[in-house]
């Protein structure tokens, strides 16, 4: 990872050991064709730039994540959806916090007309609905809505610091956006029960047992291990990756035979693609697959 990114990000957790970069990083220009981001940091990153890195950026409220914040998050995954280049993403937050929430302080005085009416919390949908795989590389507190937008996410890596919760039954409210039925899928019932009616968080190492995360790693080498990861599925066909994710999704939305027949579809529909063609032939003839995500 480049030293300007590394500098950058420790800035942004607040534990600076080296000089924030002097002038912005490429790639936010390049994703900055609207306004420019507020809230994030964003660029292209890997040996072939197949790797949409957007981090969190408020350290002040400890990421939480306020309307701007998950504007520009919904309008940056859709040009990185759009990006022939980029074949994973990943989203990070500073080494205290991934996110610590929605924003509590914008939430204080909304009133429910204002929730039912306006569509609050609508936007957040976009993150669920990118069709390029998505890692969320968590450090620090996933708390609330925080924990909600790492399991929008595909994996969800750890560092060996994070804590994960649903800490909304303190303040007189439940999850909003995926924490009673994302977190139970993941954990189970008794655990996500636990979580959603005490507030209490689990440890990286608790949420790895639980199936919430995939990996845990040092807090230092978390980020480098999720771009390795992105990498390694950029490396592949991104329309066969789109097709197997959406495969994969099927089975949080159905039951065993329909999944098992949407999954035959894709599968029969990889056929139609020249990657799945030029797959097996590189594998008959012993080189490397050479795919054009076609
Ligand atoms: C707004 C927040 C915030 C949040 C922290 N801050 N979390 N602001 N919304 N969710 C702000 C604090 O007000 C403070 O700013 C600054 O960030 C630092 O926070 P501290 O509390 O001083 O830090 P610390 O003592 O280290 O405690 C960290 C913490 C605590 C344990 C994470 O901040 C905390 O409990 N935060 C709230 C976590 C939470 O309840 N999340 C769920 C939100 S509800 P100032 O300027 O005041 O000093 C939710 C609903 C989801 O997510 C519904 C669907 C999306």
């Amino acid at each position: 990872m480049a030293v300007a990114l590394r500098a950058l990000l420790r800035s942004a957790a607040g534990t600076a050991l080296l000089p924030p970069p002097p002038r912005p990083l490429l790639g936010v220009r390049a994703y900055s064709a609207g306004a420019p981001f507020q809230y994030l940091s964003v660029q292209k990153t890997g040996a072939q730039q197949s790797v949409g890195l957007i981090q969190l950026n408020r350290p002040q409220a400890l990421n939480a994540l306020c309307d701007g914040l998950m504007e520009e998050l919904s309008r940056v995954l859709e040009a990185m959806e759009s990006d022939p280049q980029v074949g994973a993403i990943v989203i990070t937050g500073s080494q205290k916090a991934f996110a610590a929430g929605a924003d509590i302080k914008e939430m204080q005085n909304k009133t429910f007309q204002e929730c039912y009416s306006g569509g609050f919390l609508a936007g957040w949908d976009k993150v669920s609905t990118v069709r390029k795989p998505i890692i969320a590389a968590v450090n620090g507190y996933a708390l609330g809505g925080g924990c909600e937008l790492a399991m929008m996410c595909d994996i969800i890596y750890a560092g060996e610091k994070a804590q994960f919760g649903q800490p909304e039954i303190l303040l007189g409210t439940i999850p909003g956006a995926g924490g009673t039925q994302r977190l139970t899928r993941a954990v189970g019932k008794s655990l996500a029960m636990e979580m959603v009616l005490t507030g209490d968080r689990i440890s990286a190492a608790e949420a790895k047992e639980a199936g919430l995360v995939s990996k845990v790693f040092p807090v230092e080498k978390l980020l480098d291990a999720a771009i390795a990861c992105a990498e390694k599925i950029a490396s592949n066909s991104k329309l066969v990756a789109a097709m197997a994710k959406e495969s994969v999704n099927a089975a949080f939305e159905t039951t065993l035979a329909e999944g098992l027949r949407t999954e035959k579809r894709i599968f029969y529909a990889t056929f139609a693609t020249d990657d799945r063609k030029e797959g097996m032939t590189a594998f008959v003839e012993k080189r490397k697959a050479n795919f054009t995500d076609s």
